[in-house]
């Protein structure tokens, strides 16, 4: 059997290529469980899992406890809102007393950059980042990665245009990092106070046109844009950003017939991604959903090193 030779999954920054291959063919082999009737293997009976989010989510929350119930594992949720954090107790408090109870893996959103990382250093529990602040989602950036394998095949030598708020996105960092590694040509496309003053670090290419971004891109994939970014003056207006760097079909006439078009969720609508676009053909948004199921099941599977069926 094959496992992760880690304790940790806290961002695709350090994570290998053969990691990440490792996760993309479990994750394969997970979503033929997905697509049986009865959708159960026992491979974790007995093990303990808590997910706890501070911050609000559906697809990773939901896909997370899917997963869990798929393999049978034993597991609590618990939502930063109604935990006794409210009343004062610490991080590493609240995951110390659940540790106690015989937990073996935590999956934690939490705002705040590095958090996991701090979590990781100060549990024996497994830590998944589910999302830490604007530092790195790396489930997201594995099921984006499953997601353009299954239908383009491979991932090295594509072409992947990311656009929007690269600069407050942990979605483009855990993609910028995870995608390099595994070969594809990435490029980010947006106005330049939304790109990250870090950007030389990933060592890819800006461009502030869309249409010239996208002209030769195998994929692209869109980033919500937060509306609070606005107040904080990154951009003067949404109607201003939609009309200028929104995808939407005449910005993208000019495209390959098969380019992907992705998007993380949840979705602005007429923003950075028209309705017709994220509903049409080309879009794989949804096969992005359900990658994520499968994905998080791999990662449960290698970290607790449960037998498979
Ligand atoms: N893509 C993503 O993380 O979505 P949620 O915030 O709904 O989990």
């Amino acid at each position: 059997m094959q496992t992760l030779r880690r304790k940790d999954i806290l961002g695709l920054e350090e994570m290998s290529a053969e990691e990440i291959t490792l996760i993309l063919e479990t994750a394969r082999s997970m979503r033929e469980i997905m697509q049986r009737k009865i959708k159960k293997v026992p491979t974790l009976r007995g093990r303990s899992v808590l997910n706890l989010f501070y911050e609000p989510s559906t697809r990773t929350k939901a896909s997370f406890e899917l997963a869990q119930k798929y393999m049978s594992s034993d597991a609590v949720s618990v939502a930063g809102t109604s935990s006794s954090l409210v009343k004062g107790e610490t991080l590493k408090d609240t995951v110390r007393n659940v540790e106690v109870m015989g937990v073996e893996c935590v999956i934690m959103r939490h705002p705040v950059s590095g958090s996991a990382h701090y979590l990781a250093r100060n549990v024996e529990a497994s830590v998944i980042n589910a999302g830490d602040g604007m530092h790195e989602h790396p489930t997201q950036g594995l099921l984006d990665m499953f997601t353009i394998w299954e239908n383009k095949g491979r991932l090295e030598e594509l072409k992947v245009v990311i656009v929007g708020d690269i600069r407050h996105s942990r979605v483009a960092r855990s993609n910028l990092w995870g995608l390099q590694k595994m070969g594809a040509e990435v490029a980010v496309a947006g106005p330049p106070t939304l790109m990250p003053p870090d950007l030389d670090v990933f060592g890819v290419k800006h461009f502030t046109s869309i249409e010239e971004a996208v002209a030769d891109a195998d994929v692209v994939m869109a980033l919500r844009l937060q509306k609070e970014r606005q107040e904080s003056g990154f951009f003067p207006s949404m109607r201003e950003y939609a009309e200028t760097y929104g995808l939407n079909a005449r910005r993208l006439e000019h495209t390959k017939e098969d380019l992907l078009i992705m998007h993380p969720g949840p979705i602005n609508r007429g923003i950075e991604l028209s309705s017709d676009l994220a509903d049409g053909p080309r879009s794989v948004i949804m096969d992005q959903v359900a990658a994520g199921v499968a994905v998080r099941m791999a990662l449960l599977y290698l970290l607790l090193g449960g037998t498979k069926e």
